[in-house]
């Protein structure tokens, strides 16, 4: 999806760049295509230079082949040449934040084992995370040379 350049951007967790954050999340939403589960969910990715890649949940007939959005937007992030992030924000329609599923755990943990995880609700309702908190002792890069 859709990856803008805003340089001079403040820091991940300054409320102006979460508001931000925010709004292209839901937008990104929006675009979901989620006919099978009606769970539409928008992520916006802050990379460490200040750009946002976006991603949205898009399912298909053959029910695995769908991806997630957190995944898609680290797919657009990543195909602009942004390897290193500094939050992400979550938006659905549920009435309670909802965390990122274990799969995106373990993409986004690739890439950013501090990440700041936001989640929000159309209401306003917040959760906050780092990915750490969210995927302890992770299987990562290092692991693999544990042979
Ligand atoms: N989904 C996401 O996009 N992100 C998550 O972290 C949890 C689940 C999507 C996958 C599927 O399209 C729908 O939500 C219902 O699980």
């Amino acid at each position: 999806m859709a990856v803008e350049q805003r340089p001079g951007l403040e820091p991940a967790g300054d409320e102006r760049t979460m508001t931000m954050l925010r709004e292209r999340a839901f937008a990104a939403m929006e675009r979901a295509y989620a006919p099978y589960s009606g769970f539409r969910v928008g992520a916006a990715l802050l990379s460490a230079d200040g750009s946002v890649a976006e991603g949205c949940n898009v399912e298909n007939a053959s029910f695995p082949a769908g991806i997630c959005a957190e995944r898609s937007a680290v797919a657009a992030a990543v195909a602009r040449g942004n390897q290193r992030f500094e939050a992400v924000v979550i938006a659905t329609e549920a009435e309670e934040p909802t965390p990122p599923c274990g799969m995106c755990r373990q993409v986004l943990e690739e890439f950013s084992p501090h990440l700041l995880v936001v989640s929000t609700t159309r209401d306003g309702r917040e959760a906050r995370w780092t990915l750490d908190e969210l995927l302890p002792r992770a299987f990562t890069t290092s692991s693999l040379h544990r042979r």
